[in-house]
């Protein structure tokens, strides 16, 4: 069965227990439709919930979170899935990547020993020689030249472009529909960067892959992403199809724009979103970005504003 939203997610809370009776709500309200195939990205600030978010996805949520709402991937109530369950099922219907591969790699294990051991997982009626090589076409798919070294390699003994190549292949070796990538290249050298990017359009097209990319850097939302869904202190605050400044509709996405370095600016020139973000221990009953917002009104700082078709804004652009 092909579901027409193969990532549903329905009024979504997270919560973190910080002490007896203190919560980080850290995310609020979240409702994501994606289309197979479709590329979206998800954009804020630090602490703005993004990497709650991708874990929400595969359940791999710390000890002190509490959920709330649904997620189905590909018609799977991945939320009411326990443990066991959970194992089978992750890798199978999206494979997930990080920002640093190294933490996420076993470094007394070989690069062979790793990547085998997620196929058998998933392929127990295959033999050794059959798993080695769908292991080693892996590597090359993800562009890794030397392959054989890196096969049989230490994670230590590569590098971060290499780690995260390597990454990509133990998510990808389940043949997932979806791939959740986690500010993938944030820990890079800048042109190791935009190889990983090309790496991940690449298999994005030749495997069809649904590309949720997280990200805090809006030229490469805008560069990969069909839809941008821009995230402020928990809540989406736009999802749109947004290629420019122009096209933003939120006073917040407006400004995320503006502090974009640009290039053909000296150093310096860079306008930042004067302002904090708020505390998400507590709950406002207003917009949470009324302080910082240059359009606000009496009503935002009164009145908190529900998602209304793309955005959520009293006043949007
Ligand atoms: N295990 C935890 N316990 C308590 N609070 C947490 C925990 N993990 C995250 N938080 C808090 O939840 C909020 C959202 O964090 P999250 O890591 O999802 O943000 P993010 O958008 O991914 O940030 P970054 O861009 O820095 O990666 C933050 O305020 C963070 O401090
Ligand atoms: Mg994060």
């Amino acid at each position: 069965m092909i579901y027409e939203n193969i990532i549903d997610i329905k009024d979504l809370y997270v919560s973190y227990k910080i002490s007896k009776n203190e919560y980080v709500h850290a995310l609020k309200d979240i409702n994501i439709k994606v289309k197979k195939g479709e590329c979206v990205a998800i954009v804020g600030e630090s602490g703005c919930g993004k990497s709650t978010l991708a874990n929400s996805l595969l359940k791999l949520l710390p000890e002190n979170a509490e959920i709330k709402g649904n997620v189905q991937i590909n018609g799977i109530n991945i939320l009411d899935k326990f443990n066991d369950e959970l194992s089978e099922i992750r890798g199978k219907v999206a494979g997930i990547i990080f920002q640093e591969p190294a933490a996420y790699l076993n470094p007394v294990f070989t690069v062979k020993e790793q990547i085998e051991e997620t196929i058998l997982a998933h392929n127990k009626n295959l033999d050794r020689k059959q798993i080695e090589n769908i292991g080693l076409f892996l590597l090359k798919e993800t562009g890794i030249e030397d392959i054989k070294r890196v096969y049989n390699s230490y994670p230590h003994q590569l590098s971060g472009g290499q780690q995260q190549r390597v990454m990509i292949a133990i998510a990808l070796s389940c043949n997932p529909p979806v791939l959740i990538a986690d500010e993938p290249t944030t820990a890079l050298d800048v042109t190791v960067q935009l190889q990983i990017i090309n790496l991940l359009r690449n298999l994005k097209k030749t495997r069809n892959l649904t590309l949720l990319l997280i990200t805090h850097d809006l030229n490469l939302a805008t560069y990969m992403a069909d839809r941008i869904i821009v995230m402020y202190a928990g809540e989406i605050v736009e999802d749109a199809k947004i290629k420019s400044i122009k096209e933003s509709h939120h006073p917040y996405t407006y400004q995320l724009f503006k502090v974009i370095p640009d290039i053909n600016k000296k150093k310096g020139d860079f306008i930042l979103i004067k302002g904090e973000v708020p505390d998400l221990r507590i709950m406002l009953n207003r917009c949470y970005f009324y302080e910082r917002c240059f359009k606000a009104k009496k009503r935002c700082g009164l009145q908190h504003p529900e998602m209304k078709k793309s955005v959520r804004c009293f006043f949007p652009m």
